[in-house]
Parts: structure tokens; sequence; C-alpha cells
């Protein structure tokens, strides 16, 4: 087992989130935002500009006429698609960088793991009325961050081991890694200026007794995360428990066949923003 200090040193050398996903970040937080605001903070970046104009004209829109200006690409967007790119985009190399994953760790699973568990947030936070959908979407996204500094540190040291008869994904982790992510996870986020409500909904998604004491952004998280890999979505080991907190699905008002329910939805728009990304 590596050393606490060479975790540590994998944090710090992780780039923070970049600004844009930060201030975007913030500004959903205010459920009265404008579209302006979301406009100017999206033109500080050329890179997200050209993209989303990009995104705007392509032939998933076919449009009459060709966008220039961001102004009105974000008006044809709608401010829930904008928010999905500029947090994924400010997101994917954190997962997808295949130079930095030892090879155990496939970068399109945990990548596509991450971004369904992003939209299955934003659809559980629009049908049940709670938290902000680009809120919940983001944190979802970065749930799983701790699992990239975790696998960083680990490189080649991580192996695939089996779990033990009814064994959780943190228990799991705890007893091969000495860690579990979403603890590293808190570790990560202490370097970024994230909303505390995200950060809770991060570092508190499997603790089932936390979960009620939380907003429920946190059991959100905990119910997308486990809905997309009972939906086969993502790569845990085989044989690994994956059963709903009862804390989180009483809190939300769900039953785990209700919650499985949801799958076809967030499927759909999972395959959606793939769309869009791809463009
Ligand atoms: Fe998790
Ligand atoms: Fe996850």
């Amino acid at each position: 087992m590596k050393t606490r200090r060479q975790l540590q040193d994998v944090i710090e050398s992780m780039p923070p989130l970049p600004e844009v996903a930060v201030q975007v970040l913030a500004l959903v937080q205010d459920p009265d935002f404008a579209i302006e605001d979301i406009v100017s903070i999206v033109r500080t970046d050329p890179t997200l500009t050209a993209r989303l104009l990009k995104l705007c004209n392509s032939s998933i829109y076919s449009l009459a006429s060709t966008l220039t200006d961001i102004r009105d690409a974000v008006g044809r967007l709608g401010t829930r698609n904008v928010v999905r790119v500029v947090v994924a985009s400010c997101s994917t190399h954190y997962f997808a960088d295949s130079a930095s994953r030892p090879r155990a760790l496939d970068p399109h699973t945990i990548w596509r793991h991450a971004l369904a568990c992003g939209v299955a947030s934003e659809v559980l936070s629009e049908r049940l009325d709670v938290s902000d959908p680009g809120t919940a979407f983001t944190s979802g996204v970065l749930h799983d961050i701790g699992k990239v500094a975790l696998s960083q540190q680990l490189g080649e040291d991580l192996v695939p081991t089996s779990p033990l008869p009814g064994e959780g994904l943190v228990a799991y982790e705890r007893r091969v890694f000495g860690a579990d992510h979403a603890s590293v996870a808190g570790l990560v986020l202490d370097r970024w200026p994230v909303p505390a409500e995200v950060r809770r909904a991060i570092v508190d998604h499997h603790e089932a007794h936390k979960l009620l004491a939380d907003p429920p952004l946190t059991a959100i998280v905990h119910v997308a995360d486990l809905m997309v890999l009972r939906a086969g979505v993502g790569a845990p080991a085989d044989g690994l428990e994956l059963e709903y907190l009862p804390e989180a699905l009483r809190l939300l008002g769900l039953d785990a066949a209700r919650t499985d329910g949801f799958a076809p939805r967030f499927l759909t728009e999972l395959a959606k923003i793939e769309e869009m990304l791809a463009v």
C-alpha cells in the first residue's frame, strides 16, 4: 500500500476545476439567474464559446442559418444544455485522460459512468423537485473524483480483487485500497471552490448516517450512482453489493423498483449529451 503522502502529492498535482465551471456552478445556485449572466461567463472562454457555436450549428439542431453570436447560441441551446456542456467539457480530462489511468481502469468506462451519474442526478432532481438540476448534474459528474486520485496514487498496483460476500463498495475500497473514494474526494474538493452542498453530496454519498442530516442532494447523488451501476453503466468489481441505502430512498420518497424505473429516461438523456459532446 502506498502512503498518505503520495496520495496528497497526487491531489496537489491535479489541475483545479476551470474557472468557467466554478463560475457557472456558482451561478446556477441562484434560481433567478439570467441568460445574460451565463453568456458573460462563457464569453470569457474562447474554446468553450467556439464549442457551443459549433454544437449549435451542427446537424443536431439543423438551423436554417449559421449562428455566430454566443448570445444567440446560448438562447438556442438553452441554459440546461449550456451548463451540461460547460461542466462536462471542464471535467472530462480528470476521468478520460488515458495517460494518467492505470490499465485496470478503462478511461471510457469511468468517464461514461461519471457522465451518466450527472445525468441521472439531474433527472432525479427535476422529477423530485429537489435541489437545482445544474447543481445536481455537476455533483453527479464529479462524484467519483476521489476514484481518479486513488487510482493515480495506486497506479499499476490497482489490481481487480474480488469483494467478500455481501460487501459494499465503500467497505471493499477501504479493505483493498486503505481509503474509500468518497473521503478521498473530500481531500480533492478541499482545494476547489465548489459550493458546500456539492462538496457534501460527493463526500457523503455513501454515508447512511449522514444522508438524513445533509441536504437532499446527497441522497440524490447516492441513488443516481447506484441506479447507473444497476443499469450497467460503470464497471464495479464482480459480485459487489449494489443495494440502495434505505435512508436515501426514504428521504426521497422512492423505492428500489420505482428508482430503477427512471433508467430509460436517464439513458435517453445520456445518449443526447454524448451526441452533443461528440460534435
Ligand atoms: Fe460512489
Ligand atoms: Fe460512482
